[in-house]
Parts: structure tokens; C-alpha cells; sequence
């Protein structure tokens, strides 16, 4: 059965505020990645391209103007069906506060609904506790079923000592809005 998409969220509060990422935000965006490990910091120019390829597909919150979380975020070539959550990001001093779930709701009601797509994926390593419990509480809360399986191996990651990622697949969300 087809898990139903809620409508768009209300607004709670206007801290901290929600938004479609910009090109001026690529440099903030890349800090804020580097303060959230284990994340992979990639080049800024990727954040850059990210925010002027995918600004639709991803979202950004800010507090007085000041990048808090980000969640990046694109509907794969070969699966136009799917947005492929990258990277979610909330800073140390915000966390554990549902910014996270937030914005994985804005997506949801901002993102999948309006283009009628069915599935969100993420890959996440074995040892991210907090990140599986996001997803994962989140599939369970907007009652949609989460899969798993490995998507890439230690290996694929050569020398670097990267853990293996595993696929979460969530969904079917349904088309109505
Ligand atoms: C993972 C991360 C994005 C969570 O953001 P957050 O705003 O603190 O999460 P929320 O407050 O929205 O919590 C959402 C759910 O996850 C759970 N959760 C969040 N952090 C958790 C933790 N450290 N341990 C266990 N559960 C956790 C919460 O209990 C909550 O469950 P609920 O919806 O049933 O209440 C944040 O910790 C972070 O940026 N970590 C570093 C970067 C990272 O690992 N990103 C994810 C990999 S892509």
C-alpha cells in the first residue's frame, strides 16, 4: 500500500527558517558540512554546483541569516521517480531538536508530492546511529516502508577506510498531494 503524503507543514516557529539553497550559499553550505562529521567534506565547488543544479531538489535552514542545517539532495538520471537524499547536515548547537526531521518533511511536502515521485533514498554507514534513526523514524512516522541493503562495499572506498554504505529506500509515497 501506498504510504499518503501529507500536506506541506505548518510553520511552527520562523527559527529556524526553511528554504530552497542559493549560490551564495555554497561557501556556508561547505562549512557547515565540515562542522558535522562523519560527513564527507567534498570540494566547495560541488556545494556550489549543488546549489545552482539542485537548489530545487535540496533545502537549506538559517537562523538571522546564518546556515543551520541543509539537507542536499537530487532526483537520480536513471531513476526519475526517486530523490537520493547526499548529505544531511544540522549544526552540533541545533541538534536533537527535529531540524532534521523538518527538513526531511519539507521534501517531503515541497519536493516528492508536488512532482508525484515515490521513493527517497540515502545511503548511510553502519555505525551512524543518529542518521539511521532519522530515516527510520521518519519512514515509520509518515507510515511508509524502509528497505534496506548494501549499496556500497568497504572495498569500493579503496584505501580510505570508509565504512560500507548501506541503501535506505523509502516509500511508495503516493502521488495525490
Ligand atoms: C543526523 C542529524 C542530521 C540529526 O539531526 P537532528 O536535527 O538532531 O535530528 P532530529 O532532532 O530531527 O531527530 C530526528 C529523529 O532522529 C533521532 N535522533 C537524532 N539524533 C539521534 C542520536 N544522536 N541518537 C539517536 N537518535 C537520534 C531522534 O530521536 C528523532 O526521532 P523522533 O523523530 O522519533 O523524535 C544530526 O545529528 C547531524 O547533523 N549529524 C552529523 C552529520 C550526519 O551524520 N548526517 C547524516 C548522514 S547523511
Amino acid at each position: 500500500m501506498n504510504a499518503p503524503v501529507l500536506a506541506p507543514a505548518p510553520r511552527l516557529d520562523s527559527h529556524p527558517t526553511l528554504r530552497q539553497p542559493q549560490q551564495r550559499d555554497g561557501a556556508a553550505l561547505h562549512s557547515l558540512i565540515a562542522a558535522c562529521p562523519p560527513l564527507d567534506l567534498n570540494a566547495m565547488y560541488a556545494y556550489l554546483l549543488l546549489c545552482l543544479h539542485h537548489a530545487q531538489t535540496s533545502v537549506v535552514a538559517e537562523i538571522d541569516g546564518k546556515l543551520v542545517g541543509a539537507i542536499t539532495a537530487y532526483i537520480p538520471p536513471e531513476q526519475p521517480d526517486t530523490l537520493f537524499v547526499w548529505q544531511v547536515a544540522v549544526a552540533p548547537q541545533q541538534r536533537g531538536q527535529g531540524l532534521g526531521r523538518r527538513m526531511l518533511r519539507h521534501l517531503l511536502s515541497d519536493c516528492i508530492a508536488p512532482r508525484g515521485l515515490r521513493w527517497m533514498e540515502t545511503t548511510i554507514s553502519p555505525s551512524n546511529q543518529a542518521s539511521s534513526r532519522l530515516f527510520t523514524n521518519f519512514a515509520v512516522q509518515h507510515a511508509a516502508g524502509c528497505t534496506t541493503a548494501t549499496l556500497f562495499v568497504a572495498d569500493d572506498f579503496g584505501e580510505s577506510g570508509h565504512e560500507e554504505e548501506r541503501l535506505y529506500k523509502i516509500g511508495p509515497w503516493d502521488r495525490a498531494v
